[in-house]
């Protein structure tokens, strides 16, 4: 192992998938065409990374910004995550997936919490890889419940404003004892972080692909890997 790259596998992945409409539109194929073979990336990243005995992958199937799309695309999204947990979460957990969800669950149809509450509740003993789906999530909504909680704490006088400290905020956000995306990929030629986990991203190594996500296969993600493996992460310390 050479002292300039830390040549270790990412323990925590995250992936903001883009490109699904883009992907349809260059088939002339509608854009749920291109969801629908989003989703079939998606699984068989899922299983990949499962098998490389990655700790966590986090996916951002839908942002609270997403309900702005046309209300067709949004129901068909809707229904196939739907379909998908139903198909799935029996085959996840066969494979020791501990499957958990972060997002805002109140605007979400109660078929869906339903089933994403009975997916975490089977597997929540596994021992194999975390599956975090983030539905209806944005950083931005995350520090906002999480400083509601704050507020209430300090309100209650649980603890001083001044006494606030950078644990109590992790604490309180959405996932506080998983660690923090090492890498985050965004397909599809996009460079931002469109209000994916602001937080929990401060030190991650950002990987850009011009790749539409349902071209994104396992050649892809070991070329993000690779490519992750060279880098030096110094965390803000000299080298
Ligand atoms: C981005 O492509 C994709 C989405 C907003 C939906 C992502 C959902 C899936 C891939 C299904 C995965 C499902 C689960 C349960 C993990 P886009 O529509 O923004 O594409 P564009 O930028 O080319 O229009």
């Amino acid at each position: 192992m050479s002292n300039h790259h830390q040549c270790q596998l990412p323990k925590h992945i995250a992936i903001i998938m883009d490109g699904n409409g883009r992907w349809a539109a260059s088939r002339f194929m509608p854009r749920i065409a291109g969801h629908q073979a989003g989703l079939q990336a998606a699984k068989n990243i899922v299983k990949y990374c499962a098998e490389k005995k990655i700790a966590v992958l986090t996916l951002f199937a839908f942002s609270s910004e997403n309900w702005s799309r046309p209300i067709k695309e949004v129901s068909f999204l809707m229904e196939l995550f739907l379909s998908t947990l139903e198909a799935e979460t029996k085959r996840f957990h066969e494979k020791e997936i501990r499957i958990k969800f972060i997002g805002d669950r109140t605007r979400l149809d109660p078929r869906i919490t339903r089933k994403m509450q009975e997916a975490e509740n089977l597997t929540q003993h596994n021992k194999g890889m975390v599956l975090m789906i983030a539905i209806d999530y944005g950083g931005q909504w995350d520090m906002q419940q999480a400083l509601q909680k704050i507020m209430e704490k300090t309100l209650g006088g649980e603890y001083k404003p001044h006494e606030l400290t950078v644990a109590h905020i992790e604490n309180a956000l959405s996932f506080p004892d998983l660690p923090h995306p090492d890498l985050l990929i965004r397909t599809s030629g996009e460079k931002r972080i469109s209000n994916f986990m602001l937080w929990q991203l401060a030190y991650a190594e950002l990987y850009f692909t011009d790749t539409l996500w349902p071209d994104f296969n396992e050649a892809a993600l070991d070329a993000a890997i690779a490519d992750y493996m060279k880098r030096e992460r110094r965390f803000g310390n000299a080298s």
